[in-house]
C-alpha cells in the first residue's frame, strides 16, 4: 500500500516536471525567483550568520583567547618599534606600560608563552634605551624594573639583524629552511625590477584556488605619489611607510564567485597573498602584508585613487620592494604546535 502511494507520488512528480518543462514561462519564472528572491536572501543569510557571530564573540570579556591576542599585537607593536628603519627612541611608552601591567598582574599566566616573548621583548627594550642613554620616564622605567626582576630566568629577545646576502641565502634550499628565512620585511632600499614583480607573480598563481576560478587581481603601483597617497589610508604603515617604494592591491572580482562563497573569496585571496609572498621572497623582493580592515567608506575612496573597477574587493595590501643591505627584522614569534592543534 505504500510502496504504491509512493510510486504513484513520484509518477506525479515526474508527470509536474515534465509540463513545467513544456510551459517555458513556469521554467523562466522559477529562474527568475531563484535568481531574485532564493540566491539574495542565501547570501543575506550567509552575511547574517557571519556578522552575528563575530558580534556574539568579538566583545567577550575575561577571556584567555582575548588577552593572548591583544598581548600578542602588543608586543608585536613593540618588536616592530624596535626595528623601524629610522628608529624613535622613547617610541609607544603606553604599550609598553599596558604590557608591563599585564604581565605583573597575571601571575597566573607566568607560564605561557605570552608572558615569556612580553618579558623578552621589555628587557630588549629596556636595552636597547640604556645602551642609547634615553632615559625613559620614571614610573614606566619603574615598571619595567619590576618585570625584569620579576623574570630574571627570561633572556632579552633580540630581534632580527642581517645583511640582505643572509637574509636570500636559502633562495635554493629545503622548503624547510626556506620557509623558516622568510619575514616580513618593513625596510626597503628601492624599486625591484619589473622582471622580479613578473616572476613572482606567475609563480603565485601556482595557488590553488575553489573550482580553480582564480577571481584574483594584482593592481600594481610603482609611482612614489600615489603609493604614498594610498597608504595614508592605510593604518598599519607608521614608521616604514615613506620607505615604501611598490605596493599591490590584492583584490577579488565578485563577479566570479559562487553560491555562499562571500567569505571564501578571501580565503582564496589570502592563498595567493602567501604563495606571492614565498615566490617575492625566492625572487630577492622585501614584502610586507599591510591590512585592509576599514570602514566602506574608507574602501570606496580607496578604490576611486586607485582605480580598481566597482566589481572587485580589496582583500589586503602588500608593500614589497628591494631590501637594503643591512635589515633589522621584527622576530614575530610563532605559536608552538601544542598552541595550534586540536588532535580528535
Ligand atoms: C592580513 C595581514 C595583515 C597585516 N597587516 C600588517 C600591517 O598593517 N602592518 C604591518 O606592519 N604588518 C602587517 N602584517 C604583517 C604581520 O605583522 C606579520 O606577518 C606577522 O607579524 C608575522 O611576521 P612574519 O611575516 O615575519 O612571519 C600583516 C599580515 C597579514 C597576514
Amino acid at each position: 500500500m505504500t510502496h504504491n502511494f509512493s510510486l504513484n507520488m513520484n509518477r506525479i512528480v515526474i508527470k509536474l516536471k515534465e509540463l513545467i518543462k513544456k510551459l517555458p514561462f513556469v521554467k523562466l519564472a522559477i529562474h527568475h525567483i531563484y535568481i531574485y528572491v532564493i540566491h539574495p536572501l542565501g547570501l543575506l543569510n550567509l552575511g547574517l550568520y557571519t556578522t552575528f557571530r563575530t558580534l556574539k564573540f568579538f566583545k567577550l570579556k575575561n577571556n584567555i583567547q582575548k588577552w593572548k591576542a591583544s598581548m600578542r599585537v602588543s608586543c608585536h607593536i613593540i618588536e616592530k618599534g624596535l626595528t623601524m628603519p629610522d628608529k624613535r627612541l622613547g617610541f609607544g611608552q603606553e604599550r609598553v606600560l599596558f604590557v608591563a601591567n599585564e604581565i605583573l598582574s597575571h601571575l597566573d599566566y607566568k607560564n605561557l608563552p605570552e608572558i615569556n616573548i612580553a618579558v623578552g621583548i621589555l628587557k630588549e627594550y629596556d636595552k636597547i634605551h640604556t645602551e642609547n642613554n634615553y632615559t625613559l620616564p620614571f614610573k614606566l622605567q619603574d615598571k619595567i624594573d619590576d618585570v625584569i626582576n620579576s623574570y630574571p630566568e627570561v633572556a632579552s629577545l633580540s630581534q632580527i639583524k642581517v645583511t640582505i646576502e643572509d637574509y636570500f641565502s636559502a633562495k635554493d634550499s629545503s622548503f624547510h629552511t626556506f620557509a623558516l628565512s622568510r619575514h616580513s620585511i618593513r625596510n626597503f632600499s628601492g624599486s625591484v625590477s619589473l622582471e622580479q614583480l613578473n616572476d613572482s607573480i606567475e609563480l603565485a598563481l601556482t595557488a590553488p584556488s575553489a573550482c580553480n576560478r582564480q577571481a584574483i587581481k594584482c593592481h600594481l603601483f610603482n609611482n612614489k605619489d600615489i603609493v604614498q597617497k594610498i597608504l595614508s589610508y592605510q593604518n598599519g604603515n607608521r614608521g616604514f611607510g615613506h620607505l615604501v617604494p611598490q605596493l599591490c592591491i590584492l583584490t577579488v572580482d565578485l563577479r566570479m564567485i559562487g553560491t555562499n562563497e562571500q567569505n571564501d573569496i578571501y580565503f582564496n585571496a589570502g592563498l595567493f597573498a602567501m604563495n606571492l609572498s614565498y615566490a617575492f621572497h625566492f625572487n630577492r623582493v622585501g614584502s610586507c602584508m599591510l591590512n585592509w580592515a576599514v570602514t566602506p567608506k574608507k574602501d570606496k575612496t580607496l578604490k576611486k585613487i586607485a582605480g580598481i573597477l566597482d566589481p572587485e574587493s580589496v582583500a589586503v595590501i602588500i608593500a614589497f620592494g628591494a631590501v637594503n643591505d643591512k635589515i633589522e627584522i621584527a622576530r614575530s614569534t610563532k605559536m608552538k604546535l601544542n598552541d595550534a592543534v586540536v588532535y580528535h
